[in-house]
């Protein structure tokens, strides 16, 4: 397949946009740039969603006409979508002239097969989905989205024979396992075509109820249901049935939350079938951002904005945030310090360093020209096969819109970058003047690290643009060249030696952590913590969690409620060793008067021998989430002093009894 096809829904315009559209927005945009980046044709189409009671609803608060109501907050989508660097070829509106025409068209279509007939239906009818609920599926009379009670309804409408497609449908989502994704949502339809609950559709509404919708073709009393319509967008935009687009791009993908599955599993089909259209090729449905456990929504007020989040953090590190943290399927929490801790650990430490280390060191030892290597000995090899199984698995994952997955695949080479710099230490290369290894050691990683940049040009394109760069390599419309990805993967190649590259790099600063957010890490799942504090080794990298990092800039001032909330206390050190798996950390078992030793792990081998703690009066933070580092749990932080290379205890200036509070 050459051409690709990628669809947001179009979002209701009775609020403006928050995170939850602004992710499906993003993961879009990364999926239409990772298939150009493949070398396919590709089209991009989001929209907004414009007919119906709720706008009619919305627009009356505001004392607006609904046509003024709908421009004005559609307007607000496009802009954002601008400012997030959203790249879409298609920007639809349920408004658009051509849209509404392509709805009659489609109507008229399966009314003259004979899908739609004319008949009296009595239904509970919510406002807030609207929709009918059947008796059945009320929750003590009340709708189950919204607790509120439903009005009764009668009244003749149009309905599209939906139920004579079900059989039909569920053959073809038992067929094709890829069609609806991840397997969960597919299960759920399912079920849902199993339980026999579905019936024909209802798709008209009469004028005298609603006339802010589309005029039915074959009855001018009545207007289109706000699904039938909207649904419609994603071919209307692309010019069905002669468009020029319609026949190059459908059928495409779409992408949606779980909130929206039932209308895109079960009724997009059954009309596409029923007026002989080729059906999509994959819905890919996401879970919900949470705050604190409840979905993040503008019915509940607890939104968070994404130009803030973005402006705040830097666009393309927000991107990565939203991709990593949320495992396509599942629900995921939002939070800042969720945000600031996978920037500092994956992007700050992982790639930063790497991209900084790498370039000082060639500026110093090569002048900033790519070296010439040699030959590889096992190690260069080794990397050299890890960097094609990253890329591939990277490319695989992704297009199965698995990206948590396909960027933690991209790290493991990262991280064996910044493990690769630390065993062959360059640096000792140098003093033993042995600079043909030297080169080569050099070459691997700028080699590495050109492919990585070109990997992480969907989810990061302007920070991918500044790497690729710094590594001399020209870039055109934005763009690593086409098709990157495939050519990319398998030859281990692509920067010329001699070739003038930067001399410095500074990707992503450090965000200085509050309090709150030394927490947050600590919150983060600890496996993975482990993993990234073991093979990101540089110089500068802390693997103790004691260390405090250096902060960029001045911190802002905290309450004294903050203060107040961190238990600090001294305490006496009984015993004393090395952490049996971790060189440069102590594992101390401390009395602070409780009855029994806390033990802490603090990295301070490379300060104090065991011997000379044992004894000791320390300072210590008790109230921190107890972590696990390389096997063995922490209850705590020893505070420490440093500068530079020096680092000192915290203790107290007379013995005092195990326990004391420090303030
Ligand atoms: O349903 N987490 O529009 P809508 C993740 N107009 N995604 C979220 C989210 C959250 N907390 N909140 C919203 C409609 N979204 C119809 C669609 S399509 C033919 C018609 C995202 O404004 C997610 O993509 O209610 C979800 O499916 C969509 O916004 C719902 O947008
Ligand atoms: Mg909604």
């Amino acid at each position: 397949m050459k051409s690709y096809f990628i669809t947001t829904p179009i979002y209701y315009v009775n609020a403006n946009p928050h995170l939850g559209h602004a992710y499906t927005t993003i993961v879009a945009d990364s999926l239409a740039r990772f298939h150009r980046l493949m070398g396919k044709s590709t089209f991009f189409l989001t929209g907004t969603d414009e007919h119906g009671d709720k706008i009619v609803q919305a627009a009356e608060k505001q004392g607006q006409s609904p046509q003024e109501f709908v421009d004005t907050i559609s307007g607000r989508f496009q802009a954002l979508w601008l400012s997030l660097g959203i790249a879409n070829n298609r920007f639809v509106r349920t408004t658009d002239a051509e849209h509404k025409l392509t709805v009659q068209a489609f109507l008229q279509k399966v009314y003259d097969a004979g899908d739609i007939y004319f008949g009296e239906f009595g239904g509970h009818y919510c406002y807030g989905c609207e929709r009918f609920y059947t008796e059945k599926e009320l929750e003590n009379g009340l709708c189950p989205q919204h607790l509120t009670r439903p009005e009764f309804i009668s009244e003749k409408n149009y309905f599209f024979r939906m139920s004579k497609y079900l059989p039909w449908l569920r053959e073809h989502i038992q067929a094709n396992p890829d069609f609806i994704r991840p397997e969960r949502y597919r299960n759920e339809v399912l079920a849902m075509l199993e339980s026999g609950g579905l019936e024909d559709l209802c798709i008209s509404r009469p004028k005298s109820r609603l006339t802010w919708g589309i005029e039915l073709p074959f009855d001018s009393d009545y207007v289109c249901y706000v699904w039938f319509d909207a649904l419609l967008n994603y071919i209307s935009a692309l010019g069905w049935p002669n468009g020029e687009e319609y026949l190059q791009f459908w059928p495409g993908e779409h992408l949606v939350a779980k909130d929206i599955l039932k209308p895109h599993a079960v009724f997009w089909p059954t009309m596409l079938k029923a007026a002989g259209l080729p059906l999509y090729s994959h819905l890919n449905v996401h879970g919900y951002w949470l705050v604190r456990d409840t979905k993040m929504s503008k019915s509940l007020g607890n939104v968070v904005d994404p130009l803030q989040m973005g402006q705040s953090y830097g666009l393309d590190a927000f991107r990565y945030f939203l991709l990593r943290e949320m495992h396509f399927g599942a629900d995921a929490s939002f939070s800042e310090e969720s945000l600031v801790g996978r920037i500092n650990a994956d992007l700050a430490n992982d790639l930063g360093n790497l991209f900084s280390r790498v370039l000082a060191m060639t500026a110093k030892y090569f002048g900033s020209l790519v070296p010439q290597g040699a030959a590889f000995d096992k190690d260069d090899t080794a990397i050299c096969e890890l960097c094609a199984v990253a890329m591939r698995n990277y490319a695989q994952l992704f297009s199965h819109v698995q990206f948590a997955q396909a960027l933690e695949s991209l790290w493991e080479l990262v991280r064996a970058l910044n493990k690769y710099v630390d065993s062959q230490a360059p640096w000792t290369l140098y003093k033993q003047g042995n600079m043909e290894r030297l080169a080569t050691v050099i070459h691997v990683l700028l080699t590495a690290m050109r492919k990585v940049a070109i990997c992480l040009w969907p989810v990061m394109p302007e920070v991918s643009v500044r790497m690729l760069e710094q590594l001399g390599q020209s870039v055109s419309d934005g763009m690593p060249p086409v098709p990157a990805l495939e050519v990319e993967m398998d030859d281990f190649a692509g920067l010329e030696p001699g070739l003038k590259i930067a001399a410095t790099s500074n990707l992503f600063p450090r965000i200085e952590k509050k309090d709150k957010d030394v927490a947050a890490d600590a919150a983060r799942p600890k496996k993975e913590k482990d993993k990234s504090r073991k093979q990101s080794s540089s110089l500068s990298d802390t693997p103790a969690p004691e260390q405090k990092e250096q902060p960029d800039t001045v911190p802002p001032p905290i309450d004294f409620e903050h203060f107040k909330a961190l238990d600090l206390r001294v305490g006496t050190v009984v015993t004393a060793e090395k952490h049996p798996n971790a060189d440069r950390i102590l594992r101390l078992e401390i009395d602070f008067g409780e009855g029994k030793l806390r033990q802490i792990l603090s990295g301070l081998a490379e300060h104090f021998a065991p011997e000379e703690i044992v004894g000791r009066q320390v300072c210590a933070v008790l109230n921190l989430p107890p972590r696990k580092i390389r096997g063995l749990m922490s209850h705590g932080m020893v505070l420490t002093a440093q500068s530079g290379e020096t680092l000192r205890l915290l203790t107290v200036s007379a013995p005092l009894p195990n326990g004391g509070e420090i303030a």
